[in-house]
């Protein structure tokens, strides 16, 4: 039995439905849930569902009975996310799950210099645990979102022709959370993952100037990339009343690139999912080309 946690999130519904379209069976399948309203279209799908908290041990415990392969959708909750973290591992060690499937962060930096230590130290503690549990874990670095790209872009990037990002040169290897679910899918369904660790990154790494390159051509409107220093972004952030986590989150990431700690390419999801991973310009293309463009 597979159980899946986060399965009313983004990550954890797309992993159950690639799990469901390799044939695995949906009695088969186990959703962790802590919210009962949310759970409509995995009842539908004839999930099974279990409720539980990464905030309460007990919850966890009954949960795991009688899993095999447990993936473990990293929690939302930053400031809490170490606590919730390890009642997961422990949890899941003492219900007797034989494999831990972990989504955890990549970045080159993994010291309390990097802008993204604030992220980055729940997920490294995470690994630590799995690998000292004496269970088989399988770690999934997972890089940037392609999907959070257009956040940083902003809505009216096409009508401003600017691109905000303090970033500077530096690239990031992104990849479509549903290809990195694609591939997490393959992991769960298949044999001979224990023990390893997967970089979940692209075979090609983008910058912002790259991206406003692509636009231009897409849109046929001018776009420029303008990097700021990280105050003057911070400011104009909270200028527009970007809430002051966001502006913390979205500098970290964007400084991390610009100091080239998401640089990272690789082929570890092209192997797994049998192609390359979707490029930035085909997602651009879907985004903001015309429909033309799109087929194309
Ligand atoms: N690589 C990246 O660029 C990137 C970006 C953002 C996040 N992440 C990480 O990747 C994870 C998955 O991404 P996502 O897009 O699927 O995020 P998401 O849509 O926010 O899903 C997070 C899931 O975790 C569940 N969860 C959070 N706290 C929980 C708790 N205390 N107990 C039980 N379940 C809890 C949520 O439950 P509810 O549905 O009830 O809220 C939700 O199902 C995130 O949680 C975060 O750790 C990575």
């Amino acid at each position: 039995m597979i159980l899946v946690t986060g399965a009313t999130g983004h990550f954890g519904k797309l992993t159950i439905d690639f799990l469901l379209q390799k044939g695995i069976s949906s009695t088969n399948i186990v959703a962790l849930v802590r919210d009962e309203a949310r759970t409509a279209d995995l009842k539908n799908k004839g999930i099974i569902l279990r409720t539980g908290n990464y905030d309460n041990y007990a919850s966890l415990v009954s949960a795991f009975q009688g899993v095999e392969k447990l993936l473990f959708v990293s929690g939302s909750d930053i400031q809490k996310r170490s606590t919730h973290h390890r009642n997961v591992v422990h949890a899941a060690k003492e219900a007797g799950v034989q494999q831990v499937v972990y989504t955890s962060f990549l970045g080159k930096n993994e010291t309390t210099s990097s802008p993204l230590w604030l992220v980055a130290e729940s997920h490294l503690q995470t690994e630590a645990w799995l690998k000292e549990s004496g269970m088989d874990f399988t770690i999934l670095k997972n890089t940037l979102y392609m999907d959070l790209v257009p956040a940083f872009l902003g809505e009216k990037v096409v009508e401003t022709g600017v691109i905000y990002v303090p970033a500077g040169n530096g690239k990031v290897g992104a990849v479509l959370r549903t290809e990195m679910a694609e591939a997490t899918s393959t992991i769960l369904a298949g044999a001979n993952h224990a023990g390893k660790t997967y970089q979940f990154v692209s075979h090609e790494a983008f910058s912002y100037k790259e991206v406003a390159q692509y636009l231009s051509e897409i849109t046929g409107k001018t776009i420029n990339y303008i990097s700021p220093t990280a105050t003057e972004y911070a400011q104009t952030l909270a200028e527009y009343g970007v809430p002051a986590d966001f502006i913390g989150l979205f500098s970290g990431f964007a400084i991390a690139q610009a100091n080239g700690e998401l640089e990272t390419i690789g082929s570890d999801l092209e192997l797994l999912l049998g192609r390359k991973p979707t490029s930035i310009k085909t997602f651009l293309a879907q985004l903001f080309g015309s429909p033309k463009n799109q087929q194309s």
